[in-house]
């Protein structure tokens, strides 16, 4: 397995946190390790390990800087709004040639280049399975990354699961359905699961039929060499019950509920860039 140079995750909550494990969790090496940084004591403190060195800035103000210091790889985990600042107090610090990969929806590679011009750009898109190697990360290298910096980022987040390189211009409607994916299974999960309840199903047995038809449906998915739509077929006999409730459900057109999502997701993304 390839390695990796030293790496230094700033901001690391729910999606740099699902990063980090399943990158400790691949075993691949880190040459120098790995440092982490979060505002707070109290989530920097838990990431601590022989392998990982934790800042908090409420303790060390410099924390940022001093994680950067030397580092091949800098993640910026940060809320989409904080990526300039955070850019900008560690830009001084960064050797010429640092790969500085932004994970924040909307947040433009020209606009990193533009506060750190002697590093090379990466924005990803990955999403929260990370944290069980699940992962589908999104990556676009900017005009300062090379075709090496981009394998490099691609080697990272291969930790964590499966890489589509696609052109910057397209990870903001990438980051609609890969990105915020989850939550929409998640979602689903939830109105589901309520509607079993309802039915007269307890918490508890709501949950084992919701999760597990989830998980097998995706399981039959990845593993079939026929698509969901001739799956869905297999399952909804002519005239049987399966066929009412998919009527139901085509009625409400969930395609035009999910064009309208994503576009609504779509919009957000440019705000956040401006
Ligand atoms: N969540 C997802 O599924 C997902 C998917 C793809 C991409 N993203 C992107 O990932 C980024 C983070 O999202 P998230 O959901 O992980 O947010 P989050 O849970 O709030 O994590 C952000 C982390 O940044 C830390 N932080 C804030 N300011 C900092 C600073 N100046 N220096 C160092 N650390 C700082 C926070 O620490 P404290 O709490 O201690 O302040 C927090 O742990 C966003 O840009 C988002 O667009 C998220």
């Amino acid at each position: 397995m390839a390695s990796l140079p030293t790496i230094s995750m700033l901001g690391v909550g729910s999606m740099g946190g699902a990063i980090l494990s399943g990158l400790l969790a691949s075993g691949i090496e880190v040459q120098g390790g790995i440092r982490v940084t979060n505002r707070s004591r109290a989530k920097a403190a838990p990431l601590a390990s022989d392998v990982v060195t934790a800042y908090a800035l409420e303790d060390d103000p410099l924390g940022n800087v001093r994680a950067v210091d030397g580092a091949g790889i800098v993640i910026l985990g940060v809320k989409p709004g904080m990526v300039a600042d955070l850019l900008l107090s560690i830009a001084p610090t960064l050797a010429p040639g640092t790969i500085v990969i932004s994970i924040a929806a909307g947040v433009t590679t020209a606009s990193m280049e533009a506060i750190a011009p002697q590093a090379a750009v990466v924005r990803a898109m990955p999403n929260t399975p990370a944290v069980l190697g699940r992962a589908v990360t999104g990556l676009a290298g900017g005009a300062s990354a090379s075709a090496e910096d981009i394998a490099r980022a691609r080697t990272l987040f291969e930790t964590v699961g499966t890489v589509l390189q696609v052109p910057e211009n397209k990870m903001d409607a990438l980051s609609t359905i890969s990105g915020s994916g989850p939550a929409y299974v998640f979602y689903l999960v939830e109105q589901l699961t309520s509607t079993a309840v309802d039915l007269g199903f307890s918490a508890s047995e709501a949950a084992t039929m919701v999760n597990q038809t989830f998980l097998g449906a995706a399981e039959l998915l990845v593993a079939s060499d026929v698509g969901p739509a001739e799956l869905r077929r297999r399952v909804t006999s002519p005239h049987g019950t399966t066929e009412r409730a998919i009527g139901v459900l085509e009625s409400a057109n969930l395609k035009h509920l999910f064009d309208r999502a994503t576009a609504s997701a779509l919009a957000r993304a440019k705000e956040l860039a401006t």
